[in-house]
């Protein structure tokens, strides 16, 4: 079977980057090959790209998350996708999204725009998978992820998927996800706000000034 997995992170050293070599490693064998390919590279040359995804039978994108989805540019390889006559012809089509967020909610965004893009056009979607701590893992190898004795098996278990051509379902992410306390929550953010309202005082910025209400 013919595989290519996307990496759609800017950052060519990032830990997307680090999971499409991961993903690969394990899905290449004698019956499978894999091209990997970095959207950023092809963004003035969208038609290679186009190409190498029309020769593919399963697309596996693999990104961060930029602002509760996959980063902008995406979209624009969606629609070159769509529009272009020919290229999409029932693949099947896997989304693996990664952020700073140990959360499952504040990612989802991602994988739910591959989902109804599949529903819109003729792929395939079989299932997606969200991994919170990309951030701190930064390029470095998966097992080093918070929480890797969960989370390193169910990301195996969710490129087995991929090599079998079967739906991955979101349990598989989500009980892998790591649950952080309440309590360890709010100190956790109350640091994070500080920095922030900090950094914003550095640079002269009012915060209490709502940018999106203009009078
Ligand atoms: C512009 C930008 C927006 C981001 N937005 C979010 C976000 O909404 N939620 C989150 O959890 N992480 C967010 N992050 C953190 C990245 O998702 C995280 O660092 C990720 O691991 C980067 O992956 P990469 O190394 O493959 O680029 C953002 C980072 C950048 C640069």
């Amino acid at each position: 079977m013919n595989f290519i997995i996307i990496n759609l992170s800017p950052r060519r050293k990032g830990t997307s980057n680090m999971l499409v070599n991961y993903f690969a490693d394990r899905i290449r064998s004698d019956a499978n090959s894999v091209c990997m390919c970095d959207l950023y590279t092809y963004l003035d040359k969208m038609d290679i790209l186009l190409e190498k995804i029309k020769d593919a039978e399963s697309i596996v994108m693999i990104g961060p998350c930029y602002v509760s989805s996959y980063p902008a540019v995406t979209v624009k390889l969606l629609m070159s996708m769509a529009n272009s006559d020919g290229i999409l012809h029932g693949q099947s089509l896997y989304g693996f999204i990664q952020g700073g967020m140990p959360y499952v909610h504040t990612h989802v965004h991602g994988i739910r725009l591959l989902e109804n893009f599949a529903d819109d056009n003729s792929l395939e979607y079989k299932g997606g998978f969200i991994m919170g701590g990309g951030a701190i893992l930064n390029g470095q190898p998966l097992e080093k992820i918070i929480g890797a004795k969960k989370m390193v098996p169910a990301v195996n278990n969710y490129i087995d998927h991929i090599i079998n051509d079967e739906h991955s379902s979101e349990e598989l992410f989500k009980k892998a996800m790591m649950k952080l306390p309440y309590l360890i929550t709010r100190f956790l953010a109350s640091v994070m706000n500080y920095r922030i309202k900090k950094q914003f005082a550095a640079n002269g910025i009012d915060y209490t000034v709502n940018p999106y209400i203009i009078d």
